[in-house]
Parts: structure tokens; C-alpha cells; sequence
């Protein structure tokens, strides 16, 4: 898929925040996006991440490129000063980011610390909102933003663990924030991706389970790849999507409505 999509995001310029290698479900929204006709800026978490996303950047030849780890103060207001310098607008906002310590991920939620759950909280969610602020004083033309949730959100995944309640919460953001930014034309999503083999996904226990059972869960009988996740997200930044907002968008070849 993809030699065939007419540029309908042309002259649309889309932040996306989350890439660290071509596995990630970053990338296969940006590549997306630019497929689509947007114009980019690609974010690198720090100076060890920079080497393996800036060439992806150059393939996608994103117009801006910064460094952003959310847990740096300053480092995503800089972000946003480079976007309304060059661009002095932003359409869509893409959010494919989550952190958790690894020994509070791979306990059972009783025994996650107070402390690696704020961590994950911080980092996988409520970044999510201070993005939204920042983003939606450029979204003047009206825009669209993304966070990536998990079906472990809404119903027990076993080794999810954490991660359930941070998706939860995620997922709910996603409910105001659509409220509270809709009179302004801009919409905001939860997308739900099946599971996908990427470095996020390797620190959770028994992962493996979690695909094969996907797989056999899954109406169309087959895994999603990052692109299925980027056309998905692309077409939601389209008008063609212009009515539907603060959702959760489920892009899991349909397990989700399967028991
Ligand atoms: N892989 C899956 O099966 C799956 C399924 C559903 C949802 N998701 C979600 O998709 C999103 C992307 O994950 P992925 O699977 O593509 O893995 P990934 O490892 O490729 O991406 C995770 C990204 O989070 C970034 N990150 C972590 N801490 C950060 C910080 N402090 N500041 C800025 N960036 C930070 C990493 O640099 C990395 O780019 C996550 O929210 C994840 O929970 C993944």
C-alpha cells in the first residue's frame, strides 16, 4: 500500500513524536503522513537515539528535526518554538510515546511503586496533555492529534500490567481534550493498535503470547503492520474524517469485538 495515495495532506505539516527505529509505530505514521503529501518535523529522544532516527528523518525528509525527551524541562517548548518559527502553524500532532521502569512494568500492578507509577504516568500520558496545550494555539486552520493506546486500556491483558491504567487514563485525556478543543475545530484521537513487534513491545513479559493470540483473535486473520497504523491516522487528519473526534480508534483488524 502506498504508491497509489494522492497527496491529501499537501501543504499540511504534522509533528510526530515517538520514533526510535523503523519498527516504530512513529514511523509508520510519519511515513504516512509524508506519503500523503505532509510536511514533517521528527523528534529523537536523545544523543544515543539520534544516529538510528535522524537518517529516517532525511528518508522522510522531515523539514525540522530536535531533539525531545518529555522529561527534560524545556525541551518541549524548544520543540514547539522551532515549529512556529519555521512553520508558524501545525495541523497534526502524533504522540506514539510510553515509558514505564522496567521492574515496576514486569510486576503485577500491586507491586508497581508510587514512584514508577507517576514515572509512566508522566511520560506515557500527561505529556500527551502538555503537547496538546502547546499544539493547540498553532492548530489555527483546526488540526487533529493522536495518542497511542492499547486494548489493555479498557479490558485485562495478562503482563500488561501498568500499562493498563496509563492507557486508561490516556484514553480518557483523549475524551476532554476533544471537549475541550473541539469549538477551536480540532479533533483528537486514541488510536488502538494490535500488538506490534517494536522495542516498546520487548519490554513486556510473554509478548509473543500476546501476537499469536492476536493473530487468531483477529476477523481478517492477520497482525496489523506500523503503516496499517500511520493510513489509519493519516486519514483521520483528512475531511474526510471531519466529524469524528474523542474516540478510540481501534486499528487491531477487528479482535477487539472478538472474544
Ligand atoms: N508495539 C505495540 O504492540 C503497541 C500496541 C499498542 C500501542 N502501542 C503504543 O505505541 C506507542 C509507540 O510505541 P512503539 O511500540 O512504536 O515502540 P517504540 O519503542 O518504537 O517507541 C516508543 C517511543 O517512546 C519514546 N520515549 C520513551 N520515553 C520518552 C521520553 N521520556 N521522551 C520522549 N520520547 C520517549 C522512545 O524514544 C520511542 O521512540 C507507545 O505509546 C506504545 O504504548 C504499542
Amino acid at each position: 500500500m502506498g504508491e497509489n495515495i494522492r497527496p491529501i495532506l499537501a501543504g499540511t505539516k504534522a509533528l510526530v513524536v515517538g520514533v526510535a527505529n523503523e519498527n516504530s509505530i512513529a514511523y509508520g505514521c510519519a511515513k504516512a503522513f509524508r506519503t500523503a503529501g505532509a510536511d514533517l518535523a521528527i523528534t529523537w529522544l536523545n544523543d544515543k537515539a539520534r544516529p538510528h532516527v535522524e537518517p529516517l528523518a532525511k528518508e522522510l525528509e522531515a523539514s525540522i528535526t530536535a531533539p525531545l525527551d518529555v522529561a527534560v524541562p524545556g525541551q518541549l517548548e524548544a520543540v514547539f518554538d522551532l515549529i512556529r518559527t519555521r512553520w508558524g502553524k501545525l495541523d497534526s500532532l502524533v504522540h506514539s510515546i510510553a515509558f514505564a521502569p522496567r521492574e515496576d512494568l514486569q510486576g503485577g500492578l500491586l507491586d508497581c511503586s508510587s514512584k514508577g507509577f507517576s514515572v509512566a504516568m508522566d511520560i506515557s500520558c500527561h505529556s500527551f496533555i502538555r503537547m496538546a496545550k502547546l499544539a493547540a494555539p498553532l492548530m489555527t486552520d483546526g488540526g487533529t492529534m493522536f495518542a497511542m493506546s492499547y486494548y489493555g486500556a479498557n479490558r485485562v491483558v495478562p503482563n500488561y500490567n501498568v500499562m493498563g491504567p496509563v492507557k486508561a487514563a490516556l484514553e480518557a485525556s483523549c475524551r476532554y481534550l476533544a471537549y475541550e478543543l473541539g469549538t477551536k475545530n480540532i479533533r483528537v484521537h486514541a488510536i488502538s493498535p494490535g500488538p506490534l513487534k517494536t522495542r516498546a513491545a520487548s519490554g513486556l513479559k510473554d509478548f509473543e503470547l500476546m501476537l499469536n493470540e492476536a493473530a487468531k483473535k483477529s476477523p481478517l486473520g492477520e497482525l496489523v503492520d506500523i503503516m496499517d497504523v500511520g493510513f489509519a491516522c493519516a486519514y483521520l487528519a483528512t475531511d474526510f474524517s471531519r466529524r469524528i473526534t474523542g474516540g478510540t480508534i481501534y486499528v487491531d483488524g477487528g479482535a477487539n469485538v472478538v472474544d
